[in-house]
């Protein structure tokens, strides 16, 4: 593989250069993201509480006559497709801009032609939200080149409809509303039911540490879908539009049905009051708490809604028993890919090279990446830099 020097951006803006012999009129860039805590939530109409990271996908682009859309993505080659055309009949990740490309034209927008170059700093397929970030950057190139009028949640809204409608994929919203809305240094607390945010600022004693396993998924084909109908099942059960609006007590209705669907619902039930208490808790500069509450999160996650993995739950288990550790847990849908750790900051070089020494993937569940370990700032979230 080609040697990648410098950020994204810059490697786009180079790529296109070289492609085309002219600059790129506009780069679009959108960082991926981590959860704090408030996992399995989004499409239960709960809280979630993510950062945006620090690294981005980014698309060097320029608009063209017409309706074709041609990318090079570093890595993944090339792709046009006409945005006259069904979305379906494009593969790979193709299918990500032209699901946008039509969600725009099928909503009265009608979206022009581009030639473009993508590169990327996020891995794919680590729960560290790539798709969302193709999505949110892609949509930002098209309301560019299209003059169109679009705000930062409907540009979530229409990354999230590609998952759902184009990909298949029937996930919530929090990725695309993090790459849209994230800020610097602070926390999102998503309100999934109405799509409000609130930031809330990170404390500088505290850092987030990403831990990825090396271990990948794509969440199509895990259980993922398979979640989101058991919770909303359990909700037609209790009479309520959706979990959110259900207590523990209400549990005791569930009594009858299968004990998974009284887990799954109690994760769920239980996560949002823990997202809630890590709201105050950051605000308190409380990072005891809020990690205890990651580290309860995790606990939730791995035995009553079971999307951890078996390289996950070592990973945390390292994490835990590091020095300066408050709290760790999985991150995104599960299954594979990065954990998060809360560190307090003056032991962040001891604790990352403490968990890369110890971490080695299980038999059971290999790595196809090799292991990182690295502190994260809480970043901005998307926009046109150029
Ligand atoms: C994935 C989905 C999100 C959310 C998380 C789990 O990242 O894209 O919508 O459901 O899993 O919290």
């Amino acid at each position: 593989m080609e040697e990648r020097v410098g950020p994204a951006r810059e490697r786009a803006k180079e790529k296109f250069f070289e492609k085309n012999g002219f600059s790129p009129s506009l780069v679009a860039r959108s960082p991926g993201r981590v959860n704090l805590i408030g996992e399995h939530t989004d499409y239960n109409d709960g809280f979630v509480l993510p950062i945006a990271l620090s690294f981005d996908t980014a698309i060097a682009a320029a608009p063209v006559e017409g309706s074709k859309v041609s990318v090079f993505s570093e890595g993944f080659g090339e792709i046009t497709f006409d945005l006259n055309d069904d979305p379906t009949n494009t593969l790979g990740w193709g299918r990500y801009l032209h699901g946008v490309g039509a969600f725009l034209h099928s909503s009265g927008k009608p979206a022009a032609g581009w030639i473009g170059c993508i590169a990327t700093d996020i891995p794919t397929g680590a729960n560290l939200a790539s798709s969302a970030a193709l999505e949110v950057a892609s949509g930002l190139v098209f309301s560019s080149v299209s003059d169109l009028e679009i705000d930062l949640v409907q540009l979530a809204q229409c990354g999230q409809y590609v998952e759902n409608q184009i990909l298949g994929l029937p996930s919530g919203i929090m990725d695309q509303m993090t790459c849209a809305l994230a800020e610097s240094n602070s926390a999102l607390l998503i309100d999934c039911r109405d799509l409000s945010t609130q930031t809330i600022k990170i404390p500088e004693n505290v850092t987030v540490v990403v831990m990825d396993t090396g271990t990948r998924r794509e969440l199509v084909g895990t259980g993922y879908a398979d979640r989101r109908l058991v919770c909303e099942r359990a909700a037609d059960v209790l009479g309520v539009h959706s979990l959110r609006e259900a207590t523990l007590e209400d549990l005791e209705q569930l009594k009858t049905s299968d004990t998974q669907m009284i887990k799954r619902a109690q994760h769920v039930i239980s996560e949002n009051k823990r997202t809630e208490l890590a709201v105050a808790a950051l605000r308190s500069n409380n990072p005891e708490e809020l990690g205890r509450l990651m580290t309860e999160s995790h606990m939730s996650l791995q035995s009553d809604f079971e999307v951890s993995s078996p390289a996950l739950d070592q990973i945390v288990q390292i994490a835990l028993k590091s020095r300066g550790c408050f709290g760790a847990r999985m991150t995104g849908g599960g299954f594979a890919g990065c954990a998060i750790a809360l560190v307090e900051s003056i032991a962040i070089d001891e604790f990352c090279h403490n968990v890369l020494e110890s971490f080695t993937a299980p038999k059971s569940q290999p790595a196809e990446s090799p292991t990182k370990v690295f502190p994260v700032r809480a970043s901005a979230g998307a926009s046109l830099i150029q």
